[in-house]
């Protein structure tokens, strides 16, 4: 079966406001890359930031970020996954420009049963991928959440590893996992998940939110289809979540977070025009049964003043 691709509506260029709260800001610049929600309801925040892990009750009355975990070796995290019980695979490695050295799978696990057992499961280096250059967006397979899809956004490609053994593949290279060979950005995949029998994935140079059909253990079966192009010139796609029906909420680097309906259609949900509530928002995690959502953002200027990464719950 193939989507037909769909031409994307006109994006409205005045502000969309949804009800919008600020459930935190780093005061020192953080930026936050992609995140979590764990079994108790926290979230994890991965960062450029000397790869720091923190975690954030965002239920507190008043939410802080704490440091929770560093990873040797690596000075910036990306893409996170959960592969058990409190258990996660993220993705780190040194940081340079659109090009780190020393990619690392590292597991955490922060399940007090299984850490009782053997402490030093907690952080774990499980495999290293040196032919890796810039690993971003991470997924476990539901059927065998312990192997996980990650990203490269630099070789379009996604890697599969088996957390347990740290045994890598190729899974798929694919022109449409890249970015072109003149792009301003040369940041193909970014955001990356799974739902139902797929992988799906921005890629931020070519403005594509798009699918590929995986088989149980994460065979790529069919053709790349893709399902919305963006139009806004000068803005690109991050990462993204769904709500239960599949609609997909992807946070788009300006200032907005955009919904994306099973025929493509696309409409910005927050943020646009001058609105800065969101200052470069990297993830979203769709909460509350699909009502809301926590956005987590990278900061960045506006207007001269320096902002840091913020976690804000937007309604949906
Ligand atoms: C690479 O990462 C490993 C941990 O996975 C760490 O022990 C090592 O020091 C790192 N190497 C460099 C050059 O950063
Ligand atoms: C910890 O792991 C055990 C065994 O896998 C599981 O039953 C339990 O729910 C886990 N606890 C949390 C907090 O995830
Ligand atoms: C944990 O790691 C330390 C240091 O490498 C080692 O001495 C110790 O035996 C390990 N403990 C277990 C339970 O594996
Ligand atoms: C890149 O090349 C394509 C194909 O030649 C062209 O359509 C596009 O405008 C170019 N983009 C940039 C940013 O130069
Ligand atoms: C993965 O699934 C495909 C298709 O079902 C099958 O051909 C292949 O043998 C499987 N590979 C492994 C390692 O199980
Ligand atoms: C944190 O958020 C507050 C409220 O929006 C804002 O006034 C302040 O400038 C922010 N601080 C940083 C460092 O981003």
């Amino acid at each position: 079966m193939h989507l037909p691709i769909v031409t994307p509506l006109a994006l409205l260029a005045t502000s969309a406001f949804a009800q919008t709260t600020q459930l935190f800001n780093f005061t020192s610049y953080v930026d936050i890359e992609n995140g979590i929600i764990r079994p108790n309801g926290h979230l994890l925040l991965t960062t450029f930031s000397d790869g720091r892990l923190f975690t954030l009750d965002p239920l507190s009355p008043h939410p802080e970020a704490k440091l929770i975990a560093t990873f040797p070796g690596a000075t910036a995290i990306t893409g996170i996954a959960s592969i058990g019980p409190d258990k996660y695979a993220i993705a780190g490695g040194v940081r340079g420009s659109y090009h780190y050295t020393n990619e690392t799978i590292y597991t955490i696990d922060f399940n007090t049963t299984t850490r009782d057992t053997n402490p030093n499961t907690t952080v774990q280096a499980v495999a290293h991928l040196p032919n890796a250059v810039m690993l971003n967006g991470m997924a476990a397979l539901p059927a065998h959440p312990h192997k996980v899809l990650t990203g490269d956004s630099r070789l379009g490609c996604l890697f599969l590893t088996d957390t347990a053994t740290g045994e890598t593949d190729v899974a798929f290279k694919h022109e449409a996992l890249s970015a072109p060979a003149n792009a301003s950005m040369p940041i193909g995949i970014n955001g990356l998940k799974t739902f139902g029998e797929y992988v799906y994935f921005t890629n931020t140079a070519r403005g594509t939110f798009a699918r590929v059909r995986i088989t149980p253990n994460g065979t790529v079966v069919g053709d790349v289809q893709v399902i919305a192009t963006l139009n806004a010139e000068g803005d690109d796609w991050d990462d993204f979540d769904f709500g239960a029906d599949g609609t997909a909420y992807v946070a788009q680097a300006s200032n907005e977070i955009v919904r994306i309906g099973l025929d493509g259609s696309q409409e910005v949900v927050v943020g646009g025009g001058d609105s800065n509530v969101l200052v470069g928002p990297t993830s979203v995690h769709v909460v509350r049964g699909g009502r809301s959502a926590y956005v987590t953002t990278r900061g960045g200027t506006v207007d001269g003043v320096l902002y840091s990464g913020q976690v804000v719950e937007v309604e949906l």
